[in-house]
């Protein structure tokens, strides 16, 4: 059996055969291949979108990736519960199921804030899924944004590797915090989601097999991963664009450890290559997450540069989308589209 038909059948390869699979491009027709036939196995032609409200660029953190950290010159804005309830309007007009409520680490969104806006979106959109992406916060505030109607949260991990992770992270960030978030969001009865940047600086491929080592031990609902783009004005502003090949590949590989998994064709990829999205659904992925950000603050959400669907209206987006995903060959599902969990023999 080849190194792809292994990983198809165990799920899982020795750390040094996953590092060879990483590192060339041999392989990488069988992978994309097989993958897109283990997702079909699973999820058919099924692409599930999911409408992303960029709420707050305000953040506490200091990520020295990420464009709209604290000490990157940004103009700030947030969005107004009105402001969100009308996104979830529109998108819900577009045919979404699933509103995605992403921001910054901003203090302003206090838990009764948050729960207020939660609550709203809950009892008008009973047959939707809320999905939070807003950071680390206590055990206990997951709870509360849990009980008021979110059901998912998205929370990337970054890099499993603790040294990788001091390197891309000011001190007062850790990566056992942000794990125990992952687990206690679990816990609670979230769908999880979690994942990494691929080439993000000083990345290796040791580091990318502790991340995959890392999803194994949590066993995600959804693993979101992209290229690092450089961010202007960052102190990674110079580094290199992770690549698009190789994000390709570790989709594929991610489909083949995690068979049920809910994975994007992010917008990162879409950014560095005009088909991103489209290869990225082809070698595994099957979630788009179209912008229903208001264009007027969409392109005030810079956390990397020449970020894609600043200037599109939403409805533009979703036609727009709708061409590349049946281009493509696969068919956009209306459809809450909750992960699919394998029943336990
Ligand atoms: N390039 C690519 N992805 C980035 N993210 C943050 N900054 C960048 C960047 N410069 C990703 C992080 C974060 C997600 C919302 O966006 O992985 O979790
Ligand atoms: Fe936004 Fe194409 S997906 S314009």
């Amino acid at each position: 059996m080849s190194f792809v038909e292994r990983l198809r059948a165990e799920r899982d390869l020795p750390d040094e055969e996953l590092k060879t699979l990483l590192e060339t491009d041999r392989f990488d027709e069988e992978l994309h291949k097989t993958a897109d036939e283990v997702r079909q196995s699973v999820y058919g032609k099924a692409v599930y979108l999911r409408g992303l409200i960029e709420f707050t660029n305000y953040c506490k953190n200091d990520c020295y990736y990420c464009g709209i950290r604290k000490s990157n010159k940004a103009e700030r804005y947030r969005l107004t519960k009105r402001q969100i309830l009308d996104c979830c309007a529109q998108g819900y007009a577009l045919g979404y199921k699933t509103f995605v409520l992403q921001g910054g680490e901003d203090p302003f969104f206090t838990d009764d804030v948050l729960c207020d806006i939660i609550a709203a979106i809950r009892s008008l959109y009973s047959d939707c899924a809320i999905t939070l992406s807003i950071g680390e916060r206590s055990e206990e505030s997951y709870r509360l944004f849990f009980e008021s109607g979110a059901n998912r949260f998205l929370l990337r991990h970054e890099t499993a590797d603790e040294n990788h992770y001091s390197v891309l992270h000011p001190a007062v960030m850790s990566l056992s915090n942000r794990k125990q978030c992952l687990f206690n969001l679990k816990e609670i009865g979230y769908q999880v989601g979690t994942g990494f940047m691929v080439g993000s600086p000083y990345q290796t491929t040791r580091n990318i097999i502790s991340d995959l080592r890392f999803m194994q031990s949590l066993s995600p609902d959804m693993i979101g991963i992209g290229p690092f783009i450089p961010a202007k004005g960052t102190p990674f502003e110079h580094f290199p664009n992770g690549s698009v090949e190789l994000t390709l590949r570790l989709i594929s590989v991610l489909r083949l450890m995690f068979p049920h998994a809910l994975i994007p064709a992010t917008t990162a990829l879409g950014t560095l290559h005009p088909q991103g999205r489209e290869l990225g659904l082809k070698a595994g992925a099957n979630v788009v997450m179209p912008n229903l950000s208001p264009v007027e603050y969409r392109g005030k959400y810079t956390i990397y540069n020449n970020k894609i669907c600043t200037g599109e209206e939403s409805a533009q987006c979703k036609d727009c989308l709708k061409r590349r995903i049946e281009s493509a060959g696969y068919e956009i599902s209306d459809s809450v589209g909750n992960v699919k969990r394998e029943t336990v023999k």
